[in-house]
């Protein structure tokens, strides 16, 4: 008797699957067949000895299965946690000054000029493309204060398939570049109008996110009307990126007790919140994170380009925050979360350095931040992160195999870990990624 699946299978998969799981940071399945219906959910992951009984009860023919070959796998779709698509332009360039000035020599003049859509609908095309070509199929965004602009950037993620949560940015306080700000009920009223026509269009993995830049340039009055918007969507925000900024936060909020404390009380701390860099976090302001089941965007290029400081992921941790990796472009010079890998490696080595009692993290764990952990911080987990039955099969088909390259000449076992350290994300030269969407 054959056993119909409710959608049906549309391709299955028989080869190596490489991936997190709940008990294990890598799980390496060798020899494995996986399952996709037709709306791209995984029906089932099987070991190959499976595949007669497998195809008879699912009802596929062993004849379509497509077998990867040597050199090749699958693992998940990576994740970036923090990516400003707005300030790709200047990628690689202007990593001379501090936070703050940084802001406000290069980021804010960029930033303003998406006013114009022809210029915004030409760089977030390139960043979409470019973010999907290394890897990440699902990116967390901040576009700019402009509504039209950022609603285009939720079209172009749906239209070249890559999953996105997209923020407007919101921000009322702007001394040194005055012309890059909206009024408070500005503000507000266009947050309003960009959820609504985002959730109009309906796409199916597009979503908005309530933006606040951060709370330097957030009034109170908008920090809070924000967060009555943003009570039951997702939220994103920067925190303690940089000492200047710990400090200035504690002058302009006088009432509240830490950085943390300042969006706690405007009701944007929730379990749908991720917040940048939190480098600076006490034990105290962890302790309210996991609390309120908010999450932390590591994003340890931009924290070293920047001079911001380093996140000891370790702690965050012992705290059990919820962690995912972002590139934080253009403060991160790359916007690949294979970069961001090593970096998070690189910057765990240096506080071991520092601090011989801290392990540095390890390339498994780091697979883990890059793939399930960012799918966590986002609240994603039930549909994306790892090959779990029911998860949309949302994948990356790596091959390392490609003559001359040098990652064709090791074991199986260590393939993933050359992958990480050394896969060639910016051009692609020797590894191929294919995004296999359902
Ligand atoms: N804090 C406020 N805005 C920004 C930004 O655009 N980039 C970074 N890295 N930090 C910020
Ligand atoms: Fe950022």
């Amino acid at each position: 008797c054959r056993h119909d699946t409710a959608a049906g299978i549309a391709r299955v998969y028989r080869g190596s699957f490489v991936h997190s799981t709940r008990d294990a940071a890598l799980e390496i399945l060798n020899d494995f067949v996986l399952g996709v219906d037709k709306s791209g959910k995984i029906t089932f992951i099987e070991e190959g000895k499976n595949v007669d009984r497998l195809a008879q009860e699912q009802g596929f023919n062993t004849a379509d299965v497509e077998n990867l070959g040597p050199g090749e796998f699958f693992m998940p779709g990576m994740v970036d946690t923090h990516i400003h698509a707005s300030q790709y332009t200047y990628m690689g360039t202007a990593l001379d000054l501090p936070l703050l000035q940084w802001l406000n020599t290069y980021t804010f003049p960029v930033e303003s000029r998406y006013r114009d859509l022809k210029f915004a609908r030409d760089v977030y095309t390139k960043v979409v493309k470019r973010t999907l070509r290394n890897g990440t199929t699902t990116a967390c965004y901040f576009a700019t204060i402009h509504t039209d602009a950022s609603l285009l950037l939720g079209q172009i993620a749906d239209d070249l398939g890559q999953r996105a949560l997209v923020g407007k940015v919101c921000m009322d306080i702007n001394p040194m570049v005055p012309q890059y700000k909206e009024l408070l009920d500005e503000s507000k009223d266009e947050t309003l109008r960009f959820i609504r026509e985002l959730l109009q269009k309906k796409y199916p993995r597009v979503k908005p996110v309530v933006t606040p830049r951060f709370a330097v340039s957030c009034s109170s009055s908008l920090l809070d009307a924000l967060g009555e918007i943003a009570r039951t969507l997702y939220f994103q925000s920067h925190i303690s990126e940089n000492k200047e900024e710990v400090e200035l936060v504690k002058q302009l909020f006088p009432d509240c007790l830490s950085y943390t404390d300042v969006y706690l009380k405007h009701g944007l701390l929730t379990d749908k919140t991720v917040m940048a860099h939190g480098c600076h976090l006490t034990d105290e302001e962890l302790k309210i994170f996991h609390k309120n089941g908010a999450s932390i965007s590591h994003c340890p290029s931009s924290n070293i380009s920047l001079m911001s400081g380093i996140l000891n992921v370790r702690n965050v941790q012992k705290h059990k925050v919820k962690l995912g990796l972002g590139t934080d472009v253009a403060g991160g010079y790359s916007a690949s979360i294979l970069d961001a890998v090593r970096r998070a490696i690189d910057t765990s080595k240096v506080l071991t350095i520092e601090h011989p009692q801290l392990r540095p993290l390890t390339f498994e764990e780091v697979f883990w931040l890059a793939t399930l952990g960012g799918s966590e911080a986002l609240s994603l987990d039930d549909r994306i992160g790892n090959f779990e039955v029911g998860k949309d099969f949302d994948a990356l088909r790596v091959n390392v195999s490609v003559p001359g390259g040098p990652l064709d000449v090791f074991p199986e076992d260590v393939i993933v870990e050359k992958f990480l350290n050394l896969g060639k994300t910016p051009w692609l030269s020797f590894i191929s990624l294919f995004l296999q969407y359902g």
